[in-house]
């Protein structure tokens, strides 16, 4: 089967999050099933090239119509594994210092830019003449290849037996844009209905996604479930979903087991594994305590966050808990994004530098430093589609305390009963909630026998990308069966 991936974001080429992370692995992933060829196509941003991978160029270049212009794509090509990577290349909409935003928001013509990369992968794909069986789009960026593929290439015999599968990796970012951005992209007014491309008198790239796709998936079976049926987290499109639930499935991400392997992480002060854990994470411990200047005593709780600093992540009822708890628990953030919340980190940290530490921005290694030296990871998210951090945690045999929402829900559980738990759980994002959870950790600290049957129910999980392979595989099938019956 040749299976085209497109995303604006792939690890490690690119990366602001899970997005990416998921893109990745998924190519790797079905690059191993023998009967696959898989293509996997990226907007070729400024800081992609150089390092382990040099893109080159693969000739010539194609031109893509935007409103009234015709704007020139270029293409770059890597091999990575046995994945063919293809980036699509512009000066004017990719050759900038951020992925989708500047240090003041979101480009304003983000539009046009990933409208421009949408019609791009479909042309670059018949540039190189790389006929896709299925091709597997991820989140709004990409939400037009489905939309176009059966409305403008429709004709396109090239693209007769092709199908589109979107998975959605968060619903709360759709891009959407006022009623012009359809000119620009080329579609015709006559499919500027609700049934199709309109979305309250405006464009929806991920609506478009959600009509036009053979099938439909989204990163957990929990998160498949709520944005039909709540509201609150459907975003104004838990409508079309419902109308679409047959063709919706919730597949579970997984975790590359090799790059996060406690037993292997050459960022660790110490590698580990079960049987030998309590030692290994105890040098992690100190260590990082250590490099943060916290206090380096083993009987404080040290708790870690990575994360995006963002409203879903329920960082700021954390940020309300923290100080009662500063006498039996160390607090180390690790994250980038809203100011506000940086501020506030900053603040708590500087007023007890012994107790809590804030590193803002990107940081691969201190990220496998926080799995691997904390006691438990933080994640009360207002919602969460899968999350990654959870799972990573637990390889790492650092407790997650977590919401019971999508993902996470699916992941960690937690009744009260250590030798049923891998971790903690609360029911809301909820400052009271989150406060009895954490008086209850100090308490069982204290216990080492639970707590390390907790640590081994933990790491003994299965967060392999094995698991859910095969599901997207068996969709594909479905996909492109039912495309071929057409
Ligand atoms: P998101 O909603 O941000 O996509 P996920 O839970 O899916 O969340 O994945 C987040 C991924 O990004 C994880 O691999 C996490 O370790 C990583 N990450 C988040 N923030 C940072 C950071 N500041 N530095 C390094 N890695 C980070
Ligand atoms: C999104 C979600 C996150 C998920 C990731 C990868 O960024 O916020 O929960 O893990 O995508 O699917």
């Amino acid at each position: 089967m040749k299976i085209l991936i497109a995303a604006s974001e792939a690890f490690p080429f690119c990366k602001t999050g899970g997005l990416g992370d998921v893109a990745g692995a998924l190519a790797q992933v079905f690059s191993r099933s023998e009967d696959s060829e898989v293509a996997l196509f990226l907007p070729r941003y400024r800081n992609v090239g150089g390092g382990a991978f040099s893109p080159k160029a693969a000739g010539g270049s194609f031109l893509i119509p935007v409103g009234g212009r015709l704007e020139p794509a270029t293409m770059s090509r890597v091999q990575w594994g046995r994945v063919a990577v293809y980036f699509i290349e512009s000066q004017k909409y990719f050759d900038r210092p951020g992925m989708y935003r500047s240090n003041t928001g979101d480009y304003a013509d983000n539009d046009e830019r990933f409208l421009f990369f949408s019609r791009a992968v479909l042309e670059g794909a018949k540039f190189i003449g790389f006929k896709p069986d299925v091709i597997h789009c991820h989140d709004w960026q990409t939400g037009l290849v489905p939309a176009y593929l059966r409305t403008l290439y429709r004709i396109d015999s090239f693209f007769a037996k092709t199908a589109a599968v979107f998975t959605i990796h968060n619903i709360a970012y759709q891009g959407m844009f006022p009623r012009e951005t359809l000119v620009k992209a080329g579609f015709s007014w006559l499919d500027f209905t609700p049934e199709k491309l309109e979305f309250y008198g405006g464009m929806n790239y991920m609506k478009s996604a959600l009509v036009f796709a053979d099938l439909i998936t989204t990163v957990s079976p929990t998160y498949a479930s709520e944005i039909q049926y709540r509201p609150e987290l459907g975003h104004g499109l838990e409508g079309v979903l419902k109308s679409r639930t047959a063709d919706l499935f919730g597949i579970l991400n997984g975790i590359d087991e090799e790059i996060w392997d406690p037993a292997t992480d050459t960022f660790l002060e110490r590698g580990y594994e079960l049987k030998n854990f309590a030692r290994g994470k105890a040098a992690c411990k100190k260590a990082l305590q250590g490099e943060l200047g916290l206090e380096e005593n083993k009987d404080l709780i040290l708790a870690g966050v990575v994360s995006r600093l963002d409203y879903q992540k329920g960082l700021d009822v954390l940020l309300k808990a923290a100080p009662h708890f500063l006498e039996k628990m160390q607090f180390v953030v690790l994250g980038a994004g809203d100011p506000g919340l940086s501020d506030a980190l900053e603040a708590l940290a500087a007023a007890n530098p012994r107790r809590v530490a804030f590193r803002s921005g990107l940081n691969e290694s201190l990220a496998h430093r926080i799995y691997g030296g904390a006691d438990i990871f933080i994640m009360p998210s207002r919602f969460e589609p899968c999350g990654l951090p959870q799972m990573i945690s637990m390889r790492y045999g650092c407790l997650p305390l977590v919401t019971r929402t999508g993902g996470l829900k699916d992941t960690v559980f937690y009744n009260g009963e250590p030798k049923d738990s891998n971790g903690f759980a609360i029911d809301h994002a909820d400052e009271g909630q989150l406060r009895s959870v954490l008086g209850h950790i100090i308490s069982l600290y204290g216990w080492h026998e639970n707590w390390n049957l907790m640590v081994r129910n933990a790491m003994r999980g299965d967060y392999s990308w094995a698991r859910s392979a095969g599901a997207y595989l068996k969709l594909f099938n479905i996909a492109v069966q039912r495309r071929q019956l057409r």
